[in-house]
């Protein structure tokens, strides 16, 4: 039956001449009138007969790989062994690498201060803005508040960067071995996803003429992770100038994923991409996580730097409209940030600086003699690429059935390489205390000897 409804005006004109009609309500007005008598209109179609509530196909396109690997895998330790997980790119659960005594200050200040209980504007208090702006602002690469937004940490900022640069169906260049959530963001947002190669034989260097073959008259964006995770490479000042030498003539804006700024080892430095760029607008994406040790925490940041003005007020609004979907960092952490970034010494970085490296050292020197591993040596950030030579572990199908195995006989758990698309190797966080580093790299050892197999060519060679 077809049920229609009218749109009554109640000014007189619908009641009885002369008369004002009045609604339901007794007031004057606009009311819906059914003709079947009901006050809402029956729906035309027919109903659903049963529930059948299904997760969006954004929900059901959102995947991170890490999850999917490590929740796959049988991990079963040696109950005879105390359990060391390598795996968390989490600094502070073993509880050696405390944030500094003036970060915690400034937060309890700002708490205190009862100033930052409120909501913030999307992007972030100006004076928080103006304090990250003064703090990267450099004189290659100039920074004003309003070329700073603040994000629910580093991955809300790649969020809005991919969001605000490509279209469904667009593609972006994702280092690989890189870090995953740029993939998960991208491919439940209808964007493409083309890796380009890092080289571990050249200490994870950007292998530039695959990166350049893969552009196109759609590729939207190029994400440079630098330091990186998971290879802790850091590129030398020629390279990134090679890396946007090629942006630049493609007329590619880049995502510089540079939350492990300034977490590079003494004697490497490390400028910012947008320091070396002078024509190539870049985004970069930053945070409080990883320098300060304070995950958490979530404050992230965008950096505009956008010299020639290629992106105009279109992108910069952009971010702004983006920004005001779900408000992002929380205001005591903004509040605290100007104190966060002005008072903490330069002994705290060159703490935590020193002990990665010194880490890095221990696991780098162990590994390097084990035989069947390549272990590749870092230069920042909090991690350690390990190659397997798969030919030599014969037993081992491949990456994850060998972490696995480790897990198993070893109680060591490190990221097999395949969460980062890079199978057979596997990546180690050397923010693990130095104690803990040694007794896992001693077990690393024993399982690589008891499972190490010569090559078939290398018995035939031995038998000779
Ligand atoms: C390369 C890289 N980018 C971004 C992030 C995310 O940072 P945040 O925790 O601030 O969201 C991480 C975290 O591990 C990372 O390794």
């Amino acid at each position: 039956m077809e049920s229609k409804s009218y749109l009554v005006q109640m000014n007189g004109v619908g009641g009885k001449a002369g008369v004002p009609a009045r609604s339901l309500n007794g007031k004057q007005g606009v009311h819906h009138v059914s003709v079947n008598g009901s006050l809402y209109p029956a729906k035309a179609k027919s109903r659903r007969l049963r529930w059948d509530v299904k997760a969006s196909d954004m929900a059901n396109s959102t995947l991170n790989p890490i999850r999917a690997i490590v929740d796959g895998m049988k991990l079963t330790p040696n109950k005879d062994k105390a359990m060391i997980a390598l795996s968390i790119g989490d600094p502070t659960v073993f509880g050696n690498l405390p944030t500094d005594e003036a970060v915690l200050q400034a937060m309890r200040d700002a708490v205190d201060s009862h100033k930052f209980n409120g909501y913030a504007p999307s992007v972030g208090y100006l004076r928080s803005r103006q304090a990250v702006a003064n703090f990267y602002s450099c004189p290659e690469a100039s920074l004003e508040a309003e070329d700073v937004i603040l994000t629910s940490g580093c991955s809300q900022a790649i969020e809005l960067v991919i969001g605000v640069l490509c279209n469904p169906g667009d593609n972006i260049l994702v280092p690989c071995p890189g870090f995953s959530l740029y993939k998960t963001l991208a491919v439940s947002m209808g964007i493409k996803v083309k890796l380009y190669n890092l080289l571990p034989e050249k200490s994870w260097e950007v292998d530039l003429q695959h990166m350049e073959s893969l552009i196109d008259e759609r590729t939207s964006c190029l994400i440079v992770t630098n330091p990186s995770n998971p290879c802790g490479s850091v590129f030398s000042r020629d390279h990134v100038q090679k890396i946007l030498k090629v942006a630049s003539k493609h007329c590619v804006p880049i995502l510089a994923d540079e939350i492990y700024s300034d977490m590079v080892f003494p004697g490497c430095s490390c400028p910012s991409i947008a320091s070396l760029s002078s024509d190539v607008p870049i985004l970069s994406c930053g945070g409080l996580a990883k320098r300060w040790l304070v995950p958490g925490w979530r404050m992230g940041w965008i950096l505009i730097h956008d010299r020639n003005d290629v992106l105009g007020s279109e992108i910069r609004q952009g971010l702004v409209k983006l920004s005001q979907r779900i408000l992002g960092a929380c205001t005591i952490v903004q509040g605290a940030l100007e104190n966060i970034l002005n008072n903490t010494p330069q002994s705290f970085y060159s703490k935590t600086i020193s002990f990665l490296k010194s880490n890095s050292e221990i696991c780098f020197g162990e590994l390097s003699t084990v035989p069947g591993l390549n272990p590749v040596m870092p230069s920042g950030a909090m991690y350690l690429m390990v190659g397997i030579d798969m030919d030599h572990f014969p037993g081992f199908k491949n990456d994850v059935d060998f972490t696995e195995q480790l897990v198993t006989e070893q109680s060591v758990f490190c990221l097999p390489a395949s969460a980062f698309e890079y199978p057979n190797f596997f990546r180690i966080v050397v923010t693990v205390p130095e104690e803990m580093m040694v007794e896992a790299c001693a077990r690393i050892r024993e399982f690589c000897q008891r499972h190490y197999r010569p090559r078939s060519c290398d018995s035939s060679d031995l038998e000779q």
